[in-house]
């Protein structure tokens, strides 16, 4: 683990940040837990319940409205990067590589992921593809730089794979995807996820490699899961088979904009408790003086937290 100063109210405080290593050394320990996260303030309600947060290249899809995640590009990464990694003070922060960036050569990908490192100042990056990226892997790790794998549905290849269908549903499937994960992890990734995979194909590359396996659709039998937050929170609009929603949070961001809307339109808000009023005594132009500190004629209260 490391430690980083953070300043809070009460001055700077140790933080132990998790390192790639102590995510890999919890295979066969304890399930990793994980969540997908674009913002600071989403990273620091996830942070003490995850062991790492991805700031995955589905922030393409979820927040800023492309089809798929092959348009996204690394400055949309960095700048969500960076936020996650202000709001995270515990869990490792992970980078998605976005397509384009890393597929052509080690040492372009070495050149983006090291700007991706030092502008983030995130612990890990995670890049698509199994055999193809194991040089690319091994290249990287060896020049410092953490390296998570992602098989099975790679999103990045919607194109190429003509849809996100799950892997491994077949069993002559299975041998092309265990040498996947098998090279990954020879090659130095500390861990990888598994994406919309069959349940006893993930069973079996969790046994077979000795980094842990991530699960996204890809069962229980994965060392940890991973969802997309919006997914599981309830706010997307359409969500994959192996999402649970834990929340209704688009539901209730409904309901209050909708009952601000009603309220804005019927004049019952703002009320005088969201309200300032005149200093006490202050004069009004072209008001009565003894009117002074109301406004319309109403009372109003002091603000409770009065911020600008
Ligand atoms: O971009 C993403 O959200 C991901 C997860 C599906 C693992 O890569």
């Amino acid at each position: 683990m490391s430690v980083h100063s953070s300043a809070g109210a009460s001055g700077p405080q140790k933080v132990k940040r998790l390192m790639a290593p102590d995510i890999q050394a919890k295979k066969g320990v304890e399930p990793i837990v994980s969540l997908t996260s674009y913002h600071a303030h989403t990273a620091a309600i996830a942070d003490p319940y995850c062991d790492f947060l991805l700031v995955g290249d589905s922030l393409g899809m979820v927040m800023h409205g492309y089809e798929t995640t092959v348009p996204v590009p690394l400055e949309l990464m960095i700048m969500h990067g960076r936020a996650v990694v202000r709001g995270a003070r515990r869990a490792l922060v992970v980078v998605d590589m976005p397509f384009g960036t890393y597929e052509e050569s080690p040492s372009v990908a070495f050149r983006n992921a090291a700007r991706v490192m030092k502008e983030t100042d995130c612990g890990a990056v995670k890049l698509e593809g199994g055999r193809r990226m194991a040089e690319t892997i091994r290249y990287l790790v060896d020049r410092g730089i953490p390296v998570m794998a992602h098989i099975g549905l790679t999103p990045q290849s919607i194109n190429v794979i003509g849809g996100f269908r799950a892997q491994g549903r077949v069993e002559a499937q299975w041998a092309a995807i265990e040498e996947d994960a098998r090279q990954v992890a020879d090659a130095g990734a500390f861990s990888v996820v598994l994406e919309a995979m069959a349940e006893p194909l993930a069973a079996r590359i969790t046994r077979a490699i000795d980094i842990p396996t991530i699960g996204i659709g890809a069962s229980a039998a994965c060392d940890g899961q991973i969802l997309v937050m919006e997914d599981m929170l309830g706010l997307s609009p359409r969500v994959p088979k192996f999402v649970k929603e834990f929340g209704a949070i688009g539901a209730a961001i409904d309901s209050a904009i909708r009952g601000y809307a009603d309220e804005v339109r019927a004049r019952t808000f703002p009320t005088p408790e969201h309200t300032y009023a005149m200093k006490s005594g202050a004069p009004v132009a072209g008001e009565d003086p003894a009117s002074a500190g109301t406004k319309s004629g109403r009372a109003t209260k002091k603000p409770k937290t009065p911020s600008t």
